[in-house]
């Protein structure tokens, strides 16, 4: 018989999740949906085997080594990891675990909103009926940009940036370039007819919309800066539904304010949940707040994705996720 263990869970999860994990593994569920703060952390750390976090926990260096934890378990519910010290976790002998794979489609159809949102001026166009200073149709309103047979580079060619290429190419008729660390299989190129970019210099240089599909690590902090937005063509897009980290948004709210590209679709931002409002008052961004996954299918697979590896923890077996 396996030891009885306790699971504290952080945020509200749909219900079908939280039935699960209290039935099964008696969580101790949050009836508020409160950001916890530092101590908040530290104390769940130091009385539960297993804290369900998100990426709105900051599981830093300071709270995971803080108190001796008694957790042996991060489940995030997510893919990225980036709010989570690693390092730290391991020195603190917990392991983590995420949830790949299960929000791939919905996040590459929220990216392909933001690409048609901001080349179409949806944002613009919303803001005039809502403002109501709409005043009628006529030939010259919100004129925005073709989608169909521009090119589209994409930074990270792993699940998402592939789902989104699929999208991008089948449906929209956009051609595909990446940028990636490794060269795909000839195969997941031919799928896209996808060109590959060694040079990230290279893809921002020549293509139309750039959309970003890279986590959040310390080689891409800023990935996307003043030197590279330079790069873009002045007609060119930027898409964000990857970590807002990954993009100087200084830089970024320059290269939009002094039209040195066109506009941005962004799902993401530096230093979640505060936006800066300079760059929420430029008319070409499209911005959303971090909706990629939120879909019902996703955030329940995303919790049963969670709840598998609390299993295998709970049965010493190993995490069918760990990422440490
Ligand atoms: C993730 O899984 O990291 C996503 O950002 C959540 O939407």
């Amino acid at each position: 018989m396996t030891t009885p263990r306790t699971v504290f869970v952080t945020r509200r999860l749909p219900d079908a999740v939280e039935s699960v994990l209290a039935s099964e593994y008696g969580a101790v569920l949050r009836t508020d949906d409160r950001q916890l703060d530092d101590d908040e952390l530290i104390d769940a750390l130091s009385r539960v085997d297993v804290v369900l976090c998100t990426l709105s926990d900051r599981l830093s260096r300071r709270v995971l080594l803080a108190a001796p934890p008694k957790a042996g378990l991060l489940a995030n519910f997510g893919a990225g990891v980036d709010h989570i010290d690693l390092a730290a976790a391991r020195e603190a002998g917990i392991a983590v675990s995420n949830t790949p794979g299960v929000l791939t489609e919905d996040t590459a159809d929220l990216t392909m909103l933001l690409i048609l949102a901001a080349a179409r001026r949806a944002g613009e166009g919303t803001r005039e009926l809502r403002e109501q200073t709409w005043e009628g149709w006529r030939p010259t309103h919100l004129l925005g940009t073709r989608v169909h047979g521009a090119t589209l580079g994409i930074v990270g060619f792993g699940r998402i940036g592939r789902a989104v290429a699929r999208r991008a190419h089948g449906g929209f008729g956009m051609r595909i370039a990446y940028h990636s660390r490794h060269r795909a299989a000839r195969d997941e190129e031919q799928r896209v007819d996808a060109r590959y970019c060694d040079d990230l210099d290279e893809l921002l240089r020549t293509c139309d919309v750039v959309t970003l599909h890279t986590p959040a690590t310390p080689a891409t902090h800023h990935l996307i800066g003043p030197a590279q937005l330079q790069l873009m063509p002045r007609h060119a897009f930027l898409i964000n539904t990857s970590r807002g980290d990954v993009v100087d948004q200084q830089a970024l709210i320059a290269a939009l304010a002094t039209g040195r590209i066109a506009g941005a679709g962004l799902d993401v931002f530096e230093k979640e949940p505060a936006v800066a409002p300079e760059l929420l008052a430029i008319p070409s961004v499209f911005a959303l707040p971090h909706l990629g996954s939120a879909t019902i299918p996703s955030r329940v697979a995303m919790g049963e994705c969670a709840v598998r590896n609390i299993a295998a923890f709970v049965a010493g077996q190993p995490l069918p996720n760990r990422v440490a």
